[in-house]
């Protein structure tokens, strides 16, 4: 057994990971249908895909995205791209239910205002995992990054400014919502394996809606 020590939910509801940043639990419960049917919707034009990192590895979650922009990785490195190089068509608007839950936990968490132009989904198989990671291909780092958890529990990984700093484990289940910018942007964070569950709504999957601003505020 993991030692899950973030459990039980404080009272609030709010489990400070460090300074700016924090989970928000269940903060997306009571729309977490909607965004899961809004998520299903977009892989039917969109589909889930395995990545490549740089090295040429597959990434073991698969990857979407809706919005402006869509996060990528291949041979040519980790970017954001105006087009699905699948399909080589825009990728699908985001929905407003994605932008209003961002928005919304983005203030909670003491980053107002904040528009996403991208909604990176990743979705997990018993078993993926991410490896501990930084966001930082984004263009304006004063931008926080919004994560909501839909389906099986995961433990989220969440370490420090450096690689070599040993993570948090936080477990995180259907509805939580991490947020974190400032002083806690660059954090290194990731997904330990995803232990078999079976979930009601989502079967035997986790998704994970990660929402991004990555052109600047002010094109210059
Ligand atoms: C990510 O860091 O992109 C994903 C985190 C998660 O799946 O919760
Ligand atoms: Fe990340």
């Amino acid at each position: 057994m993991l030692n899950l020590g973030e459990r039980p939910h404080k009272s609030n509801g709010q489990v400070v990971l460090n300074k700016d940043a924090v989970c928000l639990r269940g903060f997306a419960a009571a729309i977490a249908e909607e965004l899961f049917l809004a998520t299903i919707d977009i892989a039917k034009t969109t589909p889930f895909r395995q990545m490549f990192t740089p090295g040429g590895k597959p990434m073991s979650a698969f990857m979407t995205n809706s919005g402006e922009l869509g996060w990528i990785s291949d041979r040519r490195g980790y970017r954001y791209a105006k087009t699905d190089p699948e399909t080589g068509l825009a990728w699908p608007p985001m929905p407003q239910v994605f932008r209003d839950v961002a928005t919304r936990a983005a203030a909670a968490g003491g980053f107002a205002p904040f528009e996403p132009d991208v909604a990176l989904i990743n979705r997990y198989d018993i078993g993926a995992r991410m490896s501990l990671h930084q966001d930082r291909d984004e263009s304006d780092f004063t931008q926080p990054i919004v994560s909501v958890s839909l389906g099986l529990p995961a433990v989220f990984l969440w370490g420090g400014a450096l690689r070599s700093e040993k993570p948090k484990r936080i477990e995180l289940l259907h509805g939580d919502v991490v947020v974190w910018g400032g002083a806690s942007r660059l954090n290194f964070h990731g997904i330990h394996p995803i232990a078999p569950n079976e979930h009601p709504l989502t079967g035997q999957f986790r998704y994970n809606l990660t929402f991004r601003r990555a052109s600047p505020l002010r094109p210059a």
